[in-house]
């Protein structure tokens, strides 16, 4: 059994100083592609599956597609993980499923939109922690807000997490990995000029807590897939990301966890459209869904490189969340 709570992965990864790929899924050839490319290069991996997701694909196929993964991949350690939930409800909803893992998003109100206070965000996070804990659950939590520092959702610093508020949030809430807002937003438009990301934020922040942090908003919009999707039919202009060298240098400043959506849409799309355009005669879904799948392999398998994720599978024996459980009771 290779399911195992992500705190394991995650201290791990910063004991070694290396990163691991938060990557979602929504559907079979996602989760197919993610477990391609970790056994490509022996890499410990993180599932996520968003509220919308989980919606999307009616709970229990995500869930069984995700355990199947763990099934056909007992060799590498991996975490099934809900990105962005809103509420102690919906993290109850994920641990009834068998997630190892959940991120409570306490940053904005239960609407997803609305930005929140710090004392909100304490309650909402202090009370998944105790919950998810006695199941063994590892939780992420936010502080600060997502939006780019130019993106025009804002000004500048006010998105930005404060690092002494960081410290006081990981005192108050017990909470066992942090996102903080160094001004990447999600999505592939995210920055409007030159990439503007605060290290000097993040040096501040590593320097007063010790549990891994998070980078949400981390897709690199590569050049070749989005010239591919346009030179296939599609409509970005404009689209940019994280360079990987700046992730890079994340992982080195303290960052452990770099979740991922946006890449991977990107290179399903860049695929399926290109079978379209040169061979419309195509039909039968396997006959692109197929190209999809192996596109994304080779991004996710060339992040698990970059990130410094490859070879680390079999660095530890996985821990079961009974054992977790009894972590988090001493
Ligand atoms: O953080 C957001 C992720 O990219 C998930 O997006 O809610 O559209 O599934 P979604
Ligand atoms: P991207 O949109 O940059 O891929 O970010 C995804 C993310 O943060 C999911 O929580
Ligand atoms: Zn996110």
């Amino acid at each position: 059994m290779s399911l195992v709570p992500m705190k394991q992965i995650l201290d791990e990864a910063r004991k070694k100083g290396y990163g691991v790929g938060a990557f979602n899924v929504n559907n079979m050839e996602q989760v197919q592609a993610i477990m391609a490319a970790a056994q490509k290069t022996k890499s410990p991996v993180i599932i996520q599956a968003s509220r919308g997701a989980l919606k999307y694909s009616n709970f229990t196929y995500l869930k069984h597609l995700m355990l199947a993964a763990v099934e056909e991949n007992p060799n590498i350690p991996m975490a099934m993980h809900l990105d962005h939930g809103n509420s102690l409800d919906s993290v109850k909803k994920a641990i009834s499923l068998g997630f190892s893992s959940v991120m409570i998003d306490g940053s904005l109100l239960e609407d997803g939109k609305t930005a929140s206070d710090y004392d909100y965000n304490v309650k909402v996070t202090r009370s998944v922690v105790e919950y998810a804990h006695q199941y063994g659950v590892t939780v992420e939590g936010e502080i600060g807000t997502l939006g780019g520092i130019e993106d025009g959702v804002g000004s500048g610093s006010i998105h930005l997490t404060d690092p002494a508020e960081a410290k006081r949030f990981v005192d108050a809430t017990g909470l066992d990995a942090l996102a903080i807002a160094i001004g990447t937003s999600h999505g592939a438009y995210k920055f409007k000029g030159s990439t503007n990301l605060a290290f000097n934020v993040l040096k501040e922040v590593r320097a007063l807590i010790t549990i891994p942090l998070v980078l949400h908003g981390a897709s690199s919009v590569p050049k070749e897939l989005i010239d591919a999707v346009n030179q296939y039919g599609g409509k970005m202009p404009g689209a940019t990301g994280v360079p990987m060298k700046e992730l890079q240098e994340a992982i080195t400043l303290g960052v452990s966890k770099i979740n991922v959506d946006t890449d991977g849409r990107l290179a399903i799309t860049a695929a399926i459209r290109k079978v379209f355009a040169t061979e419309p005669e195509k039909f039968d879904p396997r006959d692109y869904l197929g190209p999809a799948r192996d596109t994304l392999t080779g991004i996710i398998a060339g992040k698990m490189n970059d990130f410094g994720t490859a070879g680390h599978a079999s660095d530890y024996q996985p821990l079961s969340l009974a054992d977790m459980k009894k972590v988090y009771a001493k």
